[in-house]
């Protein structure tokens, strides 16, 4: 099988090239090849022919093709010219792959999380200048670096809800800091209670924790309508209740933020029942122009306990998150955690310098408003038949199918190169297959590309209603 010089050259769009030619001319062929559009063992066409149908030299096509061959995309064969690889080998891991497009020209989308600013970089460089600070000590901080836990703490007094830095342990990013948490609550029989919708790994953390210790998991209805605290309220009556973890600030998948009303409702309920709130506020400083502020949980519950995060504020690669907890739960959450890790120390100056910079924050909440703004455009022009809400904040647009495909279309849209986590994996029970969430905190062009051909493959779904099926949790996302 082979393609002609001006088939292919019609496919690959025509001028104008970016520079170097070779590279645009390399990745526009990588993408017909994810698109499937060549399929696998086909010829391209010689240099020659194709340099004669285009208006690129041999030299930049003949370096197109060496590239494409160093990535694994083309096989050359001697005197019978270049092949499209039968069985190109990944070069994604695929757990979390970058937004990308990698060398294949596959785009992930499994991870709600962008590519540092430059500020995360002079934040480092400002660090290591630093570092003989720390390096004449043991280098361990099982609670965390006093300078961090004071800025940290100065944070949440300017959110209305004052903080003894004492009240604050450092972890290594929030799930690890989830994960202290729900092992020193939970306890055989006991209940921990969590919304139906909500984020992957950690629903996939609270099961597992809960088998272990001999308890189980609850959900109370939430959607994108909001939390309802009915169904919170009958979960805490008919289970004997460890604790309640929430996502109120810019929900995971959802985008919603919990209103002052809801909070204080919350606090109400879980008080009456003797229950600490849990809250995950990963996202909370991901707010869009348009969201109402709301105080910190804590701020109507003292006894909830908060995790944050550095990973969606400024970068996953950081790996910081903490507890902010009421005095007397620091100990036995301490105890807990330095059974695992004692956290790094450099990271945690890097972080304090990241707080002290005034420019870090606005900035990111700059380019997230732009993504977002962008993904809902895009969405409506190419994706017309999937309603979502707006997002108060995050980096998601959770989308309602019209049918209960998700999992047939993630399937679908990976064939077209682009890698998404179907709805049933943010579903803390069977169902989710009407759900799709779509991660915008990724380079623009690449975002604008992955919806054109999640709009390919929804078009080519024949689309009867699939059976809702239990996917499991799997570690797919973040
Ligand atoms: C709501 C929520 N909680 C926790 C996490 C995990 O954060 P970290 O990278 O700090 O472990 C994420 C990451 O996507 C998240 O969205």
């Amino acid at each position: 099988m082979s393609i002609g010089a001006n088939v292919l050259a019609g496919l690959l769009g025509g001028p104008p090239w970016t520079q170097p030619r070779y590279r645009d001319l390399a990745d526009r062929i990588a993408r017909l090849i994810a698109d499937g559009r060549i399929a696998a063992g086909t010829r391209l066409p010689s240099e020659r022919d194709l340099a004669a149908a285009t208006d690129l030299s041999r030299t930049t096509i003949g370096a197109a093709y060496t590239t494409l061959t160093e990535r694994d995309l083309l096989r050359p064969r001697r005197g019978a010219g270049h092949f499209v690889t039968e069985r190109p080998a990944p070069t994604m891991s695929p757990l979390l792959p970058a937004a990308g497009p990698d060398a294949d020209g596959r785009i992930g989308l499994t991870a709600a999380a962008d590519a540092a600013l430059p500020h995360v970089g002079a934040a480092y460089a400002r660090a290591l200048d630093r570092l003989p600070e720390l390096t004449g000590g043991s280098g361990y901080f099982p609670d965390g670096l006093p300078e961090l836990r004071a800025a940290l703490a100065e944070r949440y007094a300017a959110r209305g809800l004052p903080t003894d830095p004492r009240q604050l342990l450092i972890t290594t990013g929030a799930l690890s800091a989830l994960a202290i948490v729900a092992r020193t609550l939970a306890g055989p029989r006991r209940a921990l209670i969590t919304e139906s919708v909500g984020f992957g790994n950690t629903l996939h953390l609270l099961h597992d924790v809960a088998r272990r210790s001999g308890g189980r998991v609850r959900s109370f209805d939430t959607s994108p309508a909001g939390w309802n605290l009915d169904s919170l309220a009958a979960a805490l009556a008919e289970t004997r209740p460890a604790a309640v973890f929430v996502i109120a600030d810019f929900h995971n998948p959802t985008g919603r933020q919990m209103d002052d009303t809801t909070r204080a409702g919350l606090a109400a309920r879980a008080r009456r029942a003797g229950v600490p709130v849990v809250a995950d506020e990963t996202l909370a400083e991901l707010a869009l122009p348009w969201a109402a502020p709301a105080l910190p949980v804590a701020a109507h519950d003292p006894s909830a306990i908060l995790v944050g995060s550095a990973s969606k504020t400024y970068w996953g690669g950081l790996r910081l998150g903490w507890i902010r907890a009421p005095h007397a739960m620091i100990e036995p959450l301490l105890r807990a955690r330095t059974l695992a890790d004692h956290g790094a120390a450099v990271e945690q100056l890097v972080l304090a310098e990241l707080l002290a910079d005034p420019t870090a924050n606005p900035a990111a909440r700059e380019r997230l408003h732009r993504q977002a703004v962008t993904a809902m455009d895009l969405v409506r022009e190419h994706l017309p038949e999937f309603a979502f809400r707006r997002p108060d904040g995050g980096q998601s647009l959770w989308l309602e199918l019209p049918s209960a495909s998700s999992t047939r279309l993630t399937r679908r849209a990976a064939e077209h190169g682009v890698l998404l986590t179907p709805g049933p994996h943010f579903f803390c029970n069977p169902g989710g297959e009407r759900w799709l969430r779509l991660p915008f905190a990724a380079p623009e062009d690449a975002f604008a590309e992955a919806v054109r051909r999640i709009a390919r493959a929804w078009q080519e779904l024949d689309r009867p209603d699939a059976p809702t099926r239990h996917e499991g949790f799997g570690p797919l996302s973040a």
